[in-house]
C-alpha cells in the first residue's frame, strides 16, 4: 500500500513503519494518524508480520508531537473530538494490538510523539533521543493518553514533574525511569529493535497475544487482570501452538509454531 506521510515495509517477519515527514520533525497531522492506523491494522492482520517496529524518518526526530499548526484555531468541541478520535484510532489501537509493537525512538519524542511511543508495547532509544510532554508550555495538556500512560511507566511523581515543567529528559534518564528498555547508538537502533524482535518471533504468537491482553488488563478500570490471565491461560490449552510447544519440549526439539 502507498502512503504519503509514512513508510511501511515487511521483511523476515518484521513490519517497520516509519513516520516520514522529516521536514516537520515527523509531527503527527490528521493524514499521518489515519495512515498510521491503516498501516498498523494491515500489519496486525498480516500473517507474515510477527513484530512491528515504529520509528521516525531522518536523524533528528522520532515524532516531535501532534502537528501544532492543525489545531491552533480549534474550539473546545473540536479539541475534544481530536483527542477522542486520535486516542481510539491510533494510541489505544496500538496498545491493544495482538502483534507486539516496539517503538525505536531515534530522536525527539515530544507530546504526541512520546504518547505514540508510550502506546507501543515497549521502547528502545538512541543516545540522541529526547523525550517529554511539553503541552503545558502551549497552554494545553497531553490529549493522546499521556497523562495516563506516563505515570504507569515512570510513576506519578516523575510524571507530574515532567508534565508540569514541560521539560525533556535524555535517553539515559529515560532508561533510569523505565520509560525505555534499552539505549544504543543511532546507527545500531533498528538492529537492536530487530534483534529483540527476533527473540520474540521464536515464541508462540498466539500465546503472546494472550499475554498482551492479560498485561493490558492490569491497566483497565473495572477489569480484573487476574481473571483475564486465568481466561487467557486456559485458552492457550486449546491451541495448536500449545500442542506444538509442549510436544517439541518433550521431544527435545525446537518448536515450530504454526499460528499467528
Ligand atoms: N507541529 C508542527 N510542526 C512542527 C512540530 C510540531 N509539533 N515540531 C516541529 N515542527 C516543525 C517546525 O515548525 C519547523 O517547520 P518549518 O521549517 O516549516 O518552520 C520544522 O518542524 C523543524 O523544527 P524546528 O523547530 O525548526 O527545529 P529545532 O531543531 O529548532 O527544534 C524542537 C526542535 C523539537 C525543539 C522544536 O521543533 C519544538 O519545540 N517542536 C514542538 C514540540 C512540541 O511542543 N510538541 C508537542 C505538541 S502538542
Amino acid at each position: 500500500m502507498n502512503y504519503d506521510t509514512i513508510l511501511s515495509t515487511t521483511n523476515n517477519g518484521i513490519t517497520t513503519i516509519t513516520v516520514n515527514r522529516p521536514n516537520k520533525l515527523n509531527a503527527l497531522n490528521k493524514a499521518t494518524i489515519g495512515e498510521l492506523h491503516s498501516a498498523f491494522k494491515a500489519a496486525g492482520k498480516d500473517k507474515d508480520t510477527k513484530v512491528i517496529i515504529i520509528t521516525g524518518s531522518g536523524e533528528k526526530a522520532f515524532v516531535a508531537g501532534a502537528d501544532i499548526s492543525e489545531f491552533a484555531d480549534f474550539d473546545i468541541k473540536n479539541a475534544e473530538k481530536l483527542a477522542a478520535e486520535g486516542q481510539k484510532m491510533l494510541f489505544d489501537y496500538i496498545e491493544n494490538l495482538s502483534t507486539p509493537v516496539i517503538a525505536a525512538v531515534n530522536g525527539f519524542a515530544l507530546g504526541g510523539g512520546l504518547e505514540l511511543a508510550m502506546a507501543c508495547h515497549f521502547r528502545v532509544a538512541s543516545t540522541n533521543a529526547k523525550m517529554g510532554l511539553p503541552e503545558v508550555s502551549l497552554g494545553v495538556i497531553p490529549g493522546y493518553g499521556g497523562t495516563q500512560r506516563l505515570p504507569q511507566l515512570v510513576g506519578k511523581g516523575r510524571a507530574m514533574e515532567m508534565v508540569m515543567t514541560a521539560g525533556m529528559i535524555d535517553a539515559n534518564k529515560a532508561l533510569e525511569y523505565g520509560l525505555v528498555n534499552h539505549v544504543t547508538s543511532q546507527e545500531e537502533l533498528i538492529a537492536l529493535a530487530e534483534k529483540i524482535a527476533g527473540k520474540i518471533m521464536r515464541n508462540s504468537s498466539v500465546a503472546i497475544k494472550g499475554a498482551i491482553k492479560a498485561i493490558n488488563a492490569n491497566y483497565k478500570d473495572g477489569i480484573d487482570g487476574y481473571n483475564t490471565e486465568i481466561k487467557q491461560f486456559g485458552k492457550c490449552f486449546g491451541t495448536e501452538d500449545f500442542k506444538e510447544g509442549t510436544t517439541a519440549f518433550l521431544e527435545k526439539r525446537k518448536a515450530e509454531f504454526p499460528g499467528k
